[in-house]
């Protein structure tokens, strides 16, 4: 391995910093509402199924191309295979697009932090984030609060990510991901304790609607979108097709064994998103009935639940809204720091920039994207309908269905293809047998990376296009 890129000093490193990518804003404002949506203990039955077999294959797929090359993704693919790099160019355009965005949506989170806080030290308690919704919109619509924030984020990841692998990005996750455990079921405990007064409606009923599967009105057509759902969920929620898992898999050590660390990233993400619905879920159902359990993504996470935590009252209503914004704030910076973390790796080693320059040129670039993004709901405000149906839909929404619904399914397909078909999964098996030599899942992987994955991932492209 080349010294000079820096490596994860050993696999609890690799581990955490790998998890925390992969647990991010999609664990927290997506996973629970699908549960809810989809029956509930059927989803998580799926889902869970799902993590192990087509998540497990396409994870390993690439932290494996990634360990095996020594390098970020467009020198791996063309190594790979001279033919396929373009492969690697596309995987590292998906994070290139996605991190301005995810660092505006990350400048929300620490603006709902300042709120909360501010709110909780002026004593004026619960009049800051009002409970009608109107005031995230007014917040991202403003001219200058949301680029202010933006920059905030922005320049937290890019130091972490200037500090470099094992200084930064390693030191940061063995300290942030233990604590994200930690809030994370402290919230969901005190979740699960609430009661509406005005509907009689505890958070148990809500629990019980997320954790017990609910056959009612279940056809074969519905189980099939059940399991479209968590494909699609799984493939964001590991931070698949993206080129981070190759590029943090570049920086694994021979000896650090691969298939155990795939197996504990997954669970790390599949147990945090279950606790996230653990909070979402009965918290809102509590509070709010099945209508706060309609939307997920933004709307969630910035209007509803600041509803809900108004209806918990002034003082722990505003402790709480503090204490899942750090939770959130963790979750988003760690992701963020893996995708700049990319762009920056694939610049160092196809331009041969020193990580300073690299990292600069990534800041400057997502500066101007990110700028954009923020003036997408104020002087450059527009609405589109996407080619999946959704209406209404600004810069930010363009954005994410360009880099996940399109671009990702694709990239997630030719890597499949590249090595089911052209290289053989030989090139991937014998690096996990390095350190696994009875390697159990080895029939279930050949298949899955061959036939099953590739289409599955195109029921997702074709359903990004409304097709399905
Ligand atoms: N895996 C992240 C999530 O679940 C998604 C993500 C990671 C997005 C890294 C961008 C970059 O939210």
């Amino acid at each position: 391995m080349d010294k000079k890129r820096g490596s994860f000093t050993g696999s609890i490193g690799f581990i955490l910093a790998a998890a925390g990518s992969a647990v991010g804003l999609g664990n927290l404002w997506r996973f629970p509402i699908l549960a809810a949506k989809d029956g509930g203990g059927i989803f998580l039955f799926v889902y869970i199924i799902l993590a192990l077999t087509f998540g497990f294959a396409l994870m390993a797929t690439e932290i494996t191309i990634g360990r095996k090359t020594g390098r970020s993704p467009v020198d791996a693919f063309r190594m790979i295979d001279r033919r396929f790099e373009w492969v690697g160019w596309l995987a590292g355009i998906v994070p290139l697009i996605i991190f301005p965005y995810y660092c505006v949506i990350g400048g929300w989170v620490v603006k709902f932090i300042q709120v909360y806080s501010s709110d909780i030290l002026s004593d004026k308690h619960g009049t800051a984030v009002d409970a009608s919704g109107g005031f995230f919109s007014s917040f991202i619509t403003a001219q200058y609060q949301p680029i202010i924030f933006f920059l905030i984020f922005l320049g937290i990841t890019a130091v972490f990510v200037y500090l470099g692998v094992d200084k930064g990005i390693e030191k940061l996750s063995k300290v942030l991901m233990p604590l994200l455990a930690l809030l994370i079921v402290v919230i969901a405990v005190f979740s699960l304790t609430l009661k509406d007064e005005e509907s009689g409606r505890t958070s148990i009923d809500g629990l019980k609607l997320y954790l017990i599967p609910d056959f009612s009105g279940m056809t074969v057509g519905k189980f099939i979108s059940v399991i479209i759902d968590a494909t699609g969920q799984i493939f964001f929620s590991m931070s698949i097709a993206m080129g981070i898992m190759i590029t943090y898999g570049s920086y694994m050590k021979k000896d650090t064994n691969l298939l155990k660390s795939v197996s504990r990233i997954e669970i790390f993400d599949t147990v945090i998103a279950f606790f996230a619905g653990l909070i979402m879920i009965p918290a809102v159902y509590c509070f709010m009935g099945d209508s706060g359990l309609a939307k997920a993504g933004p709307s969630l996470m910035f209007v509803s639940l600041p509803q809900v935590f108004d209806k918990m009252g002034p003082v722990i209503g505003n402790v709480m809204g503090v204490m899942f914004f750090i939770l959130v704030f963790f979750a988003a910076l760690t992701s963020a720091i893996s995708i700049m973390e990319t762009v920056t790796s694939i610049i160092m080693d196809k331009f041969h920039f020193k990580r300073t320059a690299a990292c600069t040129f990534v800041l400057m670039i997502s500066l101007v994207i990110g700028l954009i993004v923020c003036l997408g709901y104020n002087k450059l405000y527009f609405e589109v309908t996407l080619p999946n149906g959704a209406e209404n839909q600004q810069l930010l929404d363009v954005l994410d269905w360009f880099s996940n619904n399109l671009l990702m399914p694709i990239v997630a397909i030719s890597t499949c293809i590249v090595i089911g078909w052209v290289v053989g999964t030989k090139y991937v098996t014998d690096e996990i047998k390095i350190c696994t030599p009875a390697f159990r899942r080895e029939k279930m992987y050949i298949i899955m990376i061959k036939f099953i994955a590739p289409l599955f991932l195109l029921v997702i492209l074709l359903q990004s296009f409304g097709i399905i």
